[in-house]
């Protein structure tokens, strides 16, 4: 794996001092290794296969520990595509533990135990790791389980439900899902992105332009209500108070990647239409100036001061990956994406000397050295960036129905679901969840990421 004598050659002459990397990625056998190193570091976070513990979850919430649910339902979204991209299977059966333990009474991806702080955007993260999973021909599960397409049309199907999209707002989803939950009058653009990704993908999967009605509707509403404006931005969210006119203009990359990924599914959808052409193109150029100056991830609103949340911290992986995927549905993309994913990847690796083990990745990649920072989302982020370098690879792009995708649907999925409509007493656990995060609001108010750091 220590072939790394071009790139020491290459980096020297941009003044970096790579003495201590441990890492490379010159060589497919480097990336394989590299990425490899990276899963297992991340992966001594996960107790939830050990007896006694939760299987699915990272430690958390907090104060419990420092992951809220979404995140391990985006860490099992990783490791699927780490497998994908290397054909690595070390972690399939604990991955499909994890998202199958986690689907709940409907499932649906809404389990009992997190619905105090439960998102559309939560559900969503799980969700769309369900459509990897069926979009990849993830072993599927055995079939008396609910099985990937159908778990993913779940997610979809509840989230698609009249109850979710009431006319404050002219529409769109609520960040949280029940009533009484801090945040219920919040419609942001990480719910709506999550929804439009997952509808994009399950009109392209299966063919069936209901999801992708959704999908241009859900677009058309972000770009009505100005979460995203005319010059690609995509700001965080509003309240349905103001009828969504106090913008909260905070952008974040996860934002925009997962708009990205969507707009070219619908793009891949409608045959290459112009119209998708044009707003994937943009959307792309947007996302990659923005957030990869120099050709390396960065996020403004936080890296500078190392104000990231937990949450923010694993941004920069998504991003990798769902740019890596965008290239393979949409291929005129490749040449403006990949060098740049290169180019970031290579600096992410150059951080992975910390702590413990001396590999441990930080976060500050423009750094090109271990800033002291270190957690799942660090190592995430260089899992994603790393893995996907494998994307050009032959054979890897995301099947459909049509083309060898194997996973059974369930167009009726979350049809039993819990609406939260109804007035139902509030249990202890329910009182406590919504105290903490009355607590963190009000600690937060004066902070700039009031609706960005908590109860994810
Ligand atoms: C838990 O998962 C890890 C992989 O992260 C694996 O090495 C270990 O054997 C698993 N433990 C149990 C008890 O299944
Ligand atoms: C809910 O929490 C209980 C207690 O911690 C745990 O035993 C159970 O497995 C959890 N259920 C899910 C779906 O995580
Ligand atoms: C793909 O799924 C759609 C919608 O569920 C269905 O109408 C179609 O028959 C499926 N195609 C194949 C080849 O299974
Ligand atoms: C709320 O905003 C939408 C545009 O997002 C607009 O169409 C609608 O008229 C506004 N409603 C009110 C009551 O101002
Ligand atoms: C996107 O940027 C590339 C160069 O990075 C440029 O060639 C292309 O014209 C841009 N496309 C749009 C739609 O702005
Ligand atoms: C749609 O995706 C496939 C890969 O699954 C790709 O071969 C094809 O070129 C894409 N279509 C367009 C219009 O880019
Ligand atoms: C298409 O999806 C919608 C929404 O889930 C569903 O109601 C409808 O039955 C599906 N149509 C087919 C042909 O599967």
């Amino acid at each position: 794996m220590f072939s790394t004598l071009p790139r020491l050659a290459a980096v020297a002459l941009l003044g970096v001092d790579v003495a201590n990397a441990v890492y490379s990625v010159a060589t497919v056998a480097d990336i394989k290794q590299t990425s490899a190193d990276i899963a297992f570091d991340m992966m001594q976070y996960y107790k939830g296969n050990l007896s006694g513990q939760t299987p699915g979850i990272l430690p958390g919430p907090p104060p419990a520990g420092d992951y809220y649910w979404w995140e391990a339902g985006a860490m099992w979204g990783a490791l699927i595509d780490y497998w994908r991209f290397t054909g690595d299977e070390s972690y399939n059966k604990v991955v499909t533990q994890a998202l199958l333990w986690q689907v709940g009474p409907g499932q649906d991806y809404m389990p009992p135990n997190v619905t105090a702080s439960l998102g559309n955007d939560d559900q969503g993260f799980w969700g769309m790791s369900a459509m990897t999973a069926a979009e990849n021909n993830f072993p599927d599960p055995p079939p008396d389980q609910p099985q990937w397409l159908g778990l993913a049309q779940g997610v979809f199907n509840t989230q698609a439900n009249p109850d979710r999209h009431d006319d404050t707002c002219n529409g769109g989803l609520r960040w949280q899902i029940p009533p009484i939950n801090n945040g219920y009058d919040y419609k942001n653009s990480i719910a709506n992105g999550c929804f439009f990704n997952l509808g994009a993908r399950l009109a392209r999967y299966t063919g069936n332009q209901t999801y992708a009605d959704w999908a241009e509707k859900t677009w058309d509403w972000m770009r009505g209500v100005g979460l995203m404006d005319d010059d690609y931005n995509i700001h965080d969210g509003a309240h349905v108070e103001t009828n969504c006119t106090d913008i909260n203009g905070a952008q974040f990359s996860y934002n925009f990647g997962v708009f990205v990924l969507g707009a070219a599914h619908m793009y891949n959808y409608t045959d290459g239409s112009p119209v998708w052409k044009d707003r994937l193109d943009k959307l792309v150029n947007a996302t990659l100036v923005r957030f990869f100056p120099d050709g390396i991830a960065y996020e403004p609103a936080c890296e500078d001061a190392m104000s990231c949340t937990t949450d923010m911290l694993s941004f920069k992986g998504y991003v990798h990956r769902w740019l890596a995927t965008t290239t393979q549905i949409a291929p005129h993309t490749a040449p403006v994406i990949l060098p740049v994913l290169k180019t970031s990847a290579e600096a992410a690796v150059l951080t992975c000397t910390g702590e413990q083990n001396g590999r441990t990745c930080g976060f500050s990649w423009k750094k090109k050295k271990y800033d002291g920072s270190h957690g799942v989302g660090q190592q995430m982020n260089a899992l994603g960036a790393v893995s996907s370098l494998l994307v050009d690879q032959p054979g890897k792009a995301p099947v459909t129905n049509s083309t060898g995708g194997t996973s059974k649907g369930n167009p009726n999925a979350g049809s039993n679901s819990d609406s939260f409509m109804h007035s139902k007493p509030m249990t202890t656990a329910d009182k406590a969840g919504a105290g903490i995060v009355t607590f963190l609001l009000s600690a937060s108010a004066l902070a700039t990421f009031a609706w960005m750091g908590f109860g994810k």
